[in-house]
């Protein structure tokens, strides 16, 4: 890891997944205290965000070093027609890493290519979302007990939802079984169920919620992204299909949790935090001791 960017999921091997989850485990426990200090990490966000910049900027502070950068990229010289190349060569001179956030697919390896700091993929478009996958893994570990043999059920936007395509990357290695519930419309990319063929993962795909709760030791639930619809009509269409309420939680597994990346909209009601099996809350904290792990491994601290 040290030294090399984190573009995708599939950037890692299994030993690597392993390793950040024992090293967020030893940051939850307040080990490795200051161990950023002295260093800069550069913060680019290109789309908005509140839980992948903050607690990527909570990890920083909380481990001693220092965090530079941008929120919003109309405060940039982005907006004076500055290319990304020029962006991440100049910001490079000011850090030890750059953590970046892009609205196009394949703009966190462009950059990852061109930069002489390695780049943290903090979400490119539709593709890839890798450090919400290990954060996805350690709350997994954390609840469950264990990686393997978990029957994953994710539902809501596969088409354009990156933390799904990274998730099933990762946790394919762990002999799952995926249950891929959605509208026809929004349905897994082909390419991403060729690799899962290619490994012999299971997986059904499913158009209804209901039937695949009782099996389901890990709930993913996602939201339909407005923003990536070209056309308002196929958004509204699609984005109150599934609904977890708590009347549907009763005939579920004891162990079961709920994760969602979050920014929910309505895909899971109000009512349902209050259940135990409801995680989403715990699952972002989880993003910051996992972001401590990830900064100092690329850094080689640790
Ligand atoms: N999970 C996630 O990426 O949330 P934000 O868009 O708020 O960063």
């Amino acid at each position: 890891m040290k030294g090399k960017s984190l573009v995708s999921i599939l950037d890692y091997q299994v030993e690597e997944y392993l390793q950040i989850i024992q090293l967020a485990s030893e940051f939850e426990a307040l080990k490795h205290q200051n161990i950023l200090h002295g260093k800069v990490v550069g913060s680019l966000f290109f789309e908005p965000s509140t839980r992948t910049r903050l607690s990527f900027e909570s990890a920083v502070n909380h481990s001693g070093g220092r965090i530079i950068g941008f929120s919003d990229s109309n405060t940039s010289s982005s907006t004076k027609g500055e290319s990304l190349k020029d962006t991440i060569l100049t910001v490079a001179n000011y850090c030890d890493l750059i953590v970046m956030r892009h609205p196009h697919d394949g703009a966190a390896k462009f950059a990852s290519e061109i930069s002489p700091v390695p780049i943290i993929n903090a979400g490119d478009g539709a593709n890839q979302h890798p450090t919400q996958t290990l954060l996805d893994m350690y709350s997994i570990y954390k609840t469950q007990g264990k990686l393997d043999n978990l029957t994953i059920s994710l539902i809501g936007d596969l088409k354009y939802g990156r933390t799904v395509h990274s998730l099933l990357m990762a946790m394919m290695n762990f002999s799952p079984k995926f249950n891929l519930v959605s509208p026809k419309e929004l349905c897994l990319p082909v390419e991403y169920k060729k690799i899962l063929n290619a490994h012999s993962v299971p997986f059904n795909e499913d158009t209804d919620l209901h039937t695949i709760l009782p099996e389901t030791d890990i709930l993913y639930m996602t939201r339909v992204q407005k923003e990536r619809f070209s056309d308002p009509i196929e958004y509204e269409k699609n984005k109150n299909l599934y609904v977890l309420k708590s009347s549907m939680l009763e005939n579920t597994k004891d162990n079961m949790k709920i994760l969602h990346p979050l920014p929910r909209v309505n895909e899971i009601s109000q009512c349902v935090d209050s259940s135990p099996k409801a995680y989403y809350f715990q699952q972002a904290k989880n993003g910051m001791f996992t972001r401590q792990a990830i900064i100092s491994s690329i850094l080689g601290l640790i």
